[in-house]
């Protein structure tokens, strides 16, 4: 064969394994508002810098007549390219071909990226859209997903990965995203279960669509498996571009500096008026993390999904910090099971990933009652704890507000290691508010007084001693467990030289094998 002809058949090749299932699967696919595997790919990647691996591979299934049909790629494009001018390797399921069902070689495939992302220290994204375990493999497939999990396993914490679910990702194959370190879920067409409507309704009787069971609206804000909701997969792929441009590419980098123009010394005036008067009346905690933020940016993750606490990330004069700040506006702010997981896991991301991160208090405390206890708020709310207190990136804390009870130490004290702790002059640190003090220490005499405007003037004055002495930052800094009081408006620049001072921060935890967190 003259080499013409050689290059001809090559292009031929690769212009059929462009087509996956063919033009009609491919037309089904955009006819349900989805893009293609390779499309995707496109849309994520630097223009033009995807260069595929592995284009010429098929199955190797002899059974149910797949002999007789098999298509290349086999039902995953995989391979890297740029985001940013920065390496990533990337795998998208394409649901053309098989529905996207995981064979054999499509395993060895996705394999074979996540030992070359480790190998580089590069970020992995992987695209979901598959109808799972391709059947006529059997345990073939099987065997597959676990030789991923096992990479998933043995890359968390030294490679960001990152998971898409624009489609279907049913059975065991929820495992792979639900091992990685952040998911993305579109409004539609997407959806997550361990087990489907089907088998729901043959073991338990209950009826239920795809779209209750397991859609981004109920993984992004009930079960909490999905970080971030999509209106589309256009948005969804902006948003993972957009994610990474926080995040180091491996753990033993940093993430980039981004160039800042925002002055690190603006003055935020109205920060000095945001807490109210009234220690009962919310505000939203969000408005301080925009007025401080380098340009007002705040990417929140699991917006939807226990309210009460907020997380995402922000730049502090370019340097990229991971925030965690309790929430006033949402049930006061107070910790409970979902917050403190929600967080915890947050923390120990930004630790592992060395990036610095910022906690804002004002926690009135832990979410009392038997639904709680019974559902392990110990457990849970020591997770926070636990990731405060291992986490060795710098660490800074301001208390906006209340600090009361355990949440002040859970929220990264300066007794689990803070770096710099700073407090508002509205802080309030104590074992608990005035009224719950007051009703402890008082309750002989409370009940002894008859007369009710008696008992109300006595609470009233006991209430204005407790609130005199510990409604206040200044005992805490008397002990030096804040450094310092500083004013609202100029919170954005005592962060940013905080930072600057941390930048060289080093503390390393006992060796171990592993810790054993509370799970
Ligand atoms: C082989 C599959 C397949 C699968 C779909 N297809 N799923 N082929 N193995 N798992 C094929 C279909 O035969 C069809 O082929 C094409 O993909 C598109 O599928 P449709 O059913 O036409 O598409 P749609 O109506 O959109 O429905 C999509 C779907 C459905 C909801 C995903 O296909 C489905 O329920 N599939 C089975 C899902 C499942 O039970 N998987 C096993 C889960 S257990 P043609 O030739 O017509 O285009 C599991 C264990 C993993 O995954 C364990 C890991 C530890």
């Amino acid at each position: 064969m003259a080499i013409e002809d050689k290059i001809k058949e090559l292009l031929d090749k690769r212009e059929l394994a462009k087509l996956g299932g063919g033009q009609k699967r491919i037309d089904s696919q955009h006819s349900k508002g989805k893009l293609t595997a390779r499309e995707r790919i496109d849309l994520l990647l630097d223009e033009g810098s995807f260069e595929e691996f592995d284009m010429f591979v098929t199955h190797n299934c002899h059974d149910f007549g797949l002999e007789k049909e098999s298509y290349m790629s086999d039902g995953v494009v995989t391979g890297y390219g740029t985001i940013d001018g920065r390496l990533v390797y990337v795998f998208s399921q394409d649901f053309t071909v098989f529905g996207g069902s995981l064979s054999e070689a499509y395993a060895q495939k996705i394999c074979k990226l996540l030992d070359k992302a480790m190998k580089m220290g590069a970020p992995v994204i992987g695209i979901n859209d598959s109808g799972g375990a391709r059947i006529q493999e059997g345990v073939k497939s099987l065997g597959g997903y676990a030789e991923i999990f096992q990479r998933n396993i043995m890359a968390s914490g030294v490679i960001p990965q990152i998971s898409a679910i624009f489609g279907p990702c049913a059975g065991g194959a929820v495992y792979s995203p639900a091992l990685t370190d952040f998911i993305f879920m579109t409004k539609k067409n997407s959806y997550m279960f361990v087990t489907g409507p089907k088998v729901v309704k043959t073991v338990t009787g209950e009826v239920v669509t795809d779209d209750e069971l397991g859609g981004a609206s109920v993984h992004g804000s009930k079960s909490g498996v999905t970080h971030f909701v999509t209106e589309d997969e256009q948005e969804g792929i902006l948003m993972i571009r957009k994610l990474l441009s926080y995040l180091p590419q491996n753990n033993l980098e940093e993430a980039p500096l981004a160039p800042c123009n925002d002055p690190i010394h603006r003055l935020e005036d109205s920060l000095n008026y945001i807490i109210p008067e009234n220690p009962n009346k919310p505000y939203d905690v969000k408005d301080v993390i925009h007025s401080i933020a380098d340009y007002n940016e705040f990417m929140e993750i699991h917006r939807n999904y226990a309210p009460n606490i907020v997380i995402g990330y922000a730049r502090f004069n370019g340097v990229s910090v991971g925030i965690v700040a309790n929430q006033p506006s949402y049930l006061a702010g107070v910790l409970d099971i979902n917050a403190s997981r929600k967080a915890a896991r947050f923390v120990r991301f930004c630790d592992a990933f060395n990036i610095p991160i910022l906690t804002l208090v004002d926690v009135p405390g832990f979410l009392p009652g038997t639904a709680q206890e019974y559902g392990g708020i110990i457990t849970n709310g020591a997770k926070l704890l636990y990731a405060y207190g291992e986490a060795t990136v710098p660490k800074i804390t301001v208390i906006l507000r209340k600090a009361y009870g355990g949440a002040y130490d859970v929220m990264s004290s300066k007794h689990l290691r803070g770096d710099i702790n700073y407090a508002w002059p509205t802080a309030e640190i104590a074992v608990m508010g005035p009224k719950g003090a007051i009703e402890v220490l008082n309750s002989k005499q409370i009940a002894a007084i008859t007369d009710p405007i008696e008992k109300e003037e006595f609470i009233r004055k006991n209430e204005q001693e407790y609130k005199d002495k510990f409604a206040n930052p200044y005992n805490a800094a008397k002990y030096g467990y804040i450094d310092d009081v500083i004013e609202p408006r100029n919170t954005r620049f005592r962060v940013i030289r905080a930072l600057q001072s941390l930048a060289t921060k080093k503390d390393v935890n006992p060796p171990k094998k592993h810790d054993n967190l509370p799970l």
